[in-house]
């Protein structure tokens, strides 16, 4: 018996292989989208304020500047964690109140500090957009950004 790889053994390992390594891929994602649309976030918990701050995020292009859960530009501070850096965990209406301050308030106009426009927001804009952000810090990110800068 030749020791050689015949021919018909390449291609068994290469087709098995294949679907091998194919079967475990699609486990794979399907598992990630399992995760990132059932136990990371909480679909049924979007109320329309909500979904109106994301309307408000979109529209108003926020991540030319900003990024949120590390997507955006990084001219502008993450924003997936704002809440928390608020201390909207222990005090809600202080972070809420902190946030909109923080946004009716640009820019500030502080030499040498990179500034933020000025956005005509109502206030049902802007508590659209805390209640958006106060439900993207509750996704489960793994400890993702690892320190509170984002
Ligand atoms: C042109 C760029 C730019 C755009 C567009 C922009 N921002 Fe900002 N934003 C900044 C900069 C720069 C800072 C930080 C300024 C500073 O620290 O003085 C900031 C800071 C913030 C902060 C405070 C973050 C913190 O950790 O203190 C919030 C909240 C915020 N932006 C929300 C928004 C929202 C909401 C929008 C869209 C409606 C938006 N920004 C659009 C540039 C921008």
């Amino acid at each position: 018996m030749s020791e050689r790889l015949t021919k018909n053994a390449a291609r068994n390992i290469f087709f098995g292989g294949t679907i091998f390594f194919l079967v475990i891929f699609i486990a794979l994602v399907a598992n990630s989208v399992f995760y990132a649309t059932g136990a990371s976030s909480h679909h049924s918990e979007i109320t329309p304020s909500i979904a109106l701050g994301k309307r408000v995020w979109e529209r108003n292009a926020c991540i030319d500047c900003h990024t949120i859960l590390g997507e955006g530009a990084y001219f502008a501070p993450e924003l997936g964690n704002v809440w928390a850096r608020y201390g909207g965990f222990d005090d809600p209406q202080g972070a809420r109140e902190g946030i909109i301050g923080w946004i009716k308030n640009q820019p500030t106009g502080i030499e040498g500090r990179r500034q933020m426009p000025h956005f005509n927001l109502s206030d049902k804009e802007l508590n659209g957009l805390v209640d958006f952000f106060e439900w993207t810090n509750k996704i489960n990110t793994q400890h993702w950004p690892p320190n509170d800068a984002g």
